[in-house]
């Protein structure tokens, strides 16, 4: 998982859109996920080693299947990684829990193997992702989301190209200076011209369809260095983007086996998952945040901001999150840690593989072995550690070179197992 700057449109997750839009540049191929690839270590029970070691070579053919491709995000897992591990450690018809979904792809390939998916993020924009990305809609649906959106888009570049001005709210106004003026406008009657759709399973759909395209137009994107962003090439984008997510929407349906429910996702904090009952689920496998690594809340700024979304929770629930310096506070960081692993050790159901994909962090300004530390603290709460697997992730940024300096600093999947 790469470090996330301030700067939004660097962000590890794919790339924006398709490729072929008039008025934009071929897609480069970003950083999409993890970087994979690399010497494994591996540690513990041998034969679970070697399972574990499969989820990190992944099928490159993978990343974008599904509705992987569809929305951006930050410290996404790998969909092989996913795939692999829902068919390895889980049996068809079992239910599998993420307490940190982000944007569903543990629920998504969970939902495409046949088995119950249960989700829940701090995030609402996480949550609305999720849900996008696993409800298929059926045929009827797709058809009215890529209408909606081609009507919604014509409309939108219409206006566009005719310099018509939309009413302008307050919050919008100073996005002037995350936006060029034009593409701002625009952007905001697309916006506008969604609100006017129910808010329904394809409304939210519309909703996400925006959201995934604005780091895309922001200035300083690669797009906005590259050339003038002309008028009525988001609302083109915008409506290329619905036709995306419906394609996979549909992959999705016929992959899923009959019967398969929906995936369910709430809004939670995974240090408490309230009403989720003891000793329920056959698989837990998530990928928690790192330590000092990321700012969901500050990342997705731009998105909550567009969507209407409240951030004011997920900023005080987070775990890990950066803080000012480089690195998380440790006595949080220990206290949350305990906290969302204790949770999850009541969930799990007695025997069940619990699989965490961790990598080392920035604690109090020192690095963290993100692995043994999990580890450590799981077997308190009740949860064995089986085995790990681990690669080198070289830090690009200086300071945190500085900070690791002599030291590998690593991604890990670790299998613990609940006690019996
Ligand atoms: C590494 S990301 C998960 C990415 C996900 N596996 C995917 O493929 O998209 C970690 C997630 O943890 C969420 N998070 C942070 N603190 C949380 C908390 N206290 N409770 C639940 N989710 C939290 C963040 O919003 C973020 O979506």
């Amino acid at each position: 998982m790469e470090r996330v700057t301030k700067k939004h449109h660097k962000e590890a997750g794919g790339h924006e859109g398709p490729a072929k839009v008039p008025g934009l540049r071929p897609e480069r191929r970003k950083q999409a996920f993890s970087v994979l690839g690399g010497a494994v270590e591996r540690a513990g029970d041998a034969e679970s080693a070697a399972a574990l070691a499969e989820l990190l070579t992944p099928d490159p053919g993978l990343a974008r299947a599904l509705t992987h491709g569809f929305h951006s995000y930050a410290g996404r897992m790998h969909p092989f990684t996913a795939r692999t591990a829902i068919a390895r450690f889980s049996q068809l018809g079992q239910e599998v829990l993420d307490p940190f979904c982000g944007s569903g792809t543990v629920l998504v390939e969970a939902m495409a193997a046949g088995r119950k998916a249960v989700g829940s993020d701090a995030s609402p924009l996480a949550v609305i992702i999720a849900q996008v990305r696993s409800t298929t809609l059926g045929p009827e649906g797709r058809a009215r989301l890529v209408e909606g959106a081609r009507q919604i888009a014509e409309q939108a570049a219409e206006r566009a190209r005719k310099r018509q001005r939309p009413e302008i709210p307050q919050w919008a106004a100073r996005e002037k200076d995350r936006f060029f003026p034009h593409v701002a406008l625009e952007l905001y009657g697309l916006r506008a011209l969604i609100g006017e759709t129910k808010e329904d399973d394809v409304g939210r759909a519309l909703r996400a369809c925006l959201s995934s395209i604005l780091v895309k137009f922001m200035r300083g994107s690669e797009e906005a260095q590259a050339r003038r962003i002309g008028r009525g090439v988001p609302s083109h984008f915008f409506a290329g983007r619905a036709e995306e997510l419906a394609r996979g929407l549909e992959a999705l349906e016929r992959r899923t086996p009959a019967g398969t429910p929906r995936p369910q996702i709430r809004v939670a904090d995974a240090r408490d998952l309230g009403i989720a009952p003891a000793d329920r689920f056959d698989l837990i496998l998530s990928s928690p945040p790192y330590a000092g690594t990321y700012d969901y809340a500050e990342h997705h700024d731009v998105r909550f901001l567009w969507l209407g979304l409240p951030r004011a929770n997920l900023d005080r629930v987070q775990v890990g999150a950066r803080d000012e310096g480089l690195g998380s506070a440790a006595q949080r960081w220990l206290h949350d840690r305990r906290r969302w692993l204790s949770e999850m050790a009541r969930v799990a159901r007695r025997g069940a593989a619990v699989i965490l994909q961790v990598g080392d962090g920035v604690v109090a300004g020192a690095p963290e072995d993100a692995a043994q530390t999990v580890e450590d603290e799981a077997q308190r709460l009740g949860l064995t550690p089986v085995a790990r697997v681990s690669q080198a992730r070289p830090p690009h940024d200086y300071r945190l070179r500085q900070i690791f300096e002599g030291r590998p600093r690593r991604e890990h999947i670790v299998l613990l197992r609940k006690e019996h």
